[in-house]
Parts: C-alpha cells; structure tokens; sequence
C-alpha cells in the first residue's frame, strides 16, 4: 500500500520535503537544491527520522558535487568536502546520516565527467533500498506478532521517517494487514510531539485503530494488560545490540521489562554502526532548552529556566527481545548474534 504523501522526494532537479513541523494541521512541501540548505533542514526538523535523514543527505550529496563541479570541474572531489562535512555536522545520533554520505563518497572514484547523473542514480538507489529494507522488515516483524495483540509504539518510525512503509510502523502496517494486531498505542512524544502529530496521522491515514496516549502513561497501559508489544524504531544500533532511540523509549523498555511486556527495535541494516561496542559510545544530540520550556512559543516554565533536553536515549539489548533487520531478526542480541548477521 502506498502512502498519499512522500516525506522525500526527487522532484526535477530539486528536492522535494515534506515540512514535518507542520504536520498535521499543514500538508507543505518545501523545495531544496543547495546541500547547505538541506543540512540546515535536517537540524530543523523538517525532515526527521534516521533512515530519512540518510535519504535526504544522499540527495543533498547531489547537490554538493553539482555546485563543486560548477566551481571547477578538475577539483570537485576537493571544493565538495567543506559541504560534506557541514552535512554530516547536521544531526549526530542517527548514524543513516554518515552512511548516507559514504556510501556516496564510494562512487566517487569511479566518476569522469560530470558527477550529478552518477551521483544522483546512487541516492535513488539508496532511497529505493530503504523502501524495500521496510517492507522485507515488515513481513520478518509481523512473524513474531500473536493473532489479537494491542502495541504501543514511541514517536515516529513510520513512512515520514523512511524512504516509505517505515521501521516500526511497517511491522504495524504488515501485521494490521494480516490480522495480527487490532488496535495500536501511540505515545505522544515530548517536546516534538512525534506519536501525537506523525504517528497518529499516519496510521489515521491508514485507517488502522490507534489511540494517543500521554508518554507516562505507557506503565499503566502496561500494567493492566492493555498491550503485548513495545514496537520502536531506531537512530543508531551498536554491536552489542544496544539502541538509541527517541528520548522515552528507555523508559518504555524498563515498564516493559517489568510488566512481561516483548520489545521489537526496527531498523534496516543502515542503521547498524558495529564500530560501536555498546551504546555508551553512540553520540546523543541534546537540543535547545526552548523546546522543552515552551509548548508551540507558549511558555509553560519561568524566565530564564534551565532545562536539559537530551533528544535521545540508550535502550540496553538486555531490555530488547527482538531486532528486526532486513537481513534476518536477531532474538535476544547480544554482540556475537549481532555479528553473525552483520559483519
Ligand atoms: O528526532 P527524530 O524525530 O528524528 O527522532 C526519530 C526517532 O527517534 C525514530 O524513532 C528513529 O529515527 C527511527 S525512524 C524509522
């Protein structure tokens, strides 16, 4: 089933986002063709999600070498690295952001002439590859779902945050369709409101059952037996099967745990950083203190107040039953499972 909306989009030379920030009371589409400018978008949330961050940068990648070719067409190669660099400055959990880049940075080498065709055949392959990686994650997730369960997953890992289907929210969408689940929790989110604005809309679109929750209610969803899946997506999975996800999902990991509760992480291969031992080493972006003391400008804290606003948090592999990959699902990960099937 395809989405009416694309988050991502090549559109005649330009790139074409879809404004997240907007979402849902504004459906605007905003159009890029600078590498600077899609960086600066990707640090702003109009564009959001690990694996659509990494799209966007493959794309922005296009535009870097197009302008550098532009400048000079001997030292491209060169004249592109301070883009490339301000790129991958843009956000630093999600790790599909600097895998995006080099794999993009591989062509290089082989391109004579003008990069932009060559380049630009390797970001739609790498968005084409994302949509494909979802929908094979969607059926290997959905295997693992009893008939009749209630889920609840944390901000939004669905197509606004993918090339299309998305992580989380593709084993939803497979499992809806074969029957398995009846009704999902989405958990609102704080300070971006990702389950409340993205996931809610997206599964409305989709007419599959979901209620919004407030994110400290989940324990008490959990505690009276109201859902038998945590289903989340993932920014970055070190090699021991440790995941950084959206601030919250930790605490949603420990209720879990606690109450019998499994926990599905999603994440297609692009999102595995095996140069990471554990998750103490994966980089956590903490933002302005603004989002969190004013609700829409509104303020809802004193003048002047401190407020520590980590987007990001560790979800430990002990806590996580099941991480489902587009090349196979590892149960229970730890390090040697997790290098069994990525090497
Ligand atoms: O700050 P965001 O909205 O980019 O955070 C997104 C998440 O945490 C998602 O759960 C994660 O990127 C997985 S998206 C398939």
């Amino acid at each position: 089933m395809a989405e009416s909306f694309a988050a991502v989009q090549w559109n005649k030379g330009m790139l074409t986002l879809l404004d997240q920030r907007k979402l849902p009371q504004e459906l605007i589409y905003l159009d890029y063709d600078s590498c600077h400018e899609v960086a600066d978008a990707i640090t702003n949330m109009v564009v959001r999600g690990a694996p659509a961050i990494g799209i966007a940068a493959a794309y922005a990648v296009v535009f870097a070498a197009r302008h550098a070719y532009q400048e000079d067409i001997e030292n491209w190669r060169k004249l592109i690295e301070p883009a490339l660099q301000y790129l991958a400055d843009a956000r630093p959990t999600a790790v599909n952001l600097s895998w995006a880049i080099a794999e993009m940075r591989q062509a290089f080498d082989e391109i004579t002439g003008d990069p932009e065709h060559y380049l630009l055949e390797q970001a739609k392959r790498i968005h084409q590859d994302d949509i494909a990686a979802n929908q094979q994650m969607g059926r290997l997730g959905a295997e693992l779902i009893q008939p009749n369960s209630h889920v609840l997953t944390h901000c939004n890992a669905g197509a606004l945050a993918t090339g299309g289907y998305g992580t989380a929210l593709g084993v939803i969408r497979s499992a809806y369709q074969k029957g398995l689940i009846d009704h999902v929790y989405a958990s609102e989110t704080r300070p971006w409101m990702q389950g409340a604005r993205l996931t809610s809309w997206e599964l409305q679109q989709d007419a599959i059952p979901v209620s919004l929750v407030i994110d400290s209610a989940a324990a008490t969803l959990m505690h009276s037996g109201t859902v038998q899946w945590l289903i989340v997506g993932s920014d970055r999975i070190a090699a021991n099967g440790d995941a950084a996800n959206k601030i919250g999902t930790y605490s949603h990991a420990v209720n879990a745990k606690h109450h019998g509760i499994k926990v599905m992480v999603v994440a297609p291969s692009s999102t595995v950083d095996m140069s990471l031992e554990s998750g103490s080493q994966i980089p956590i972006e903490h933002r302005t203190a603004s989002e969190i003391t004013a609700i829409q400008q509104m303020p809802v804290a004193p003048k002047n107040m401190d407020a520590i606003n980590p987007a990001f948090d560790v979800t430990p592999a002990e806590l996580i039953d099941a991480i489902v990959t587009e090349k196979g699902v590892v149960n229970k990960p730890d390090t040697e499972k997790m290098r069994s099937v990525f090497h």
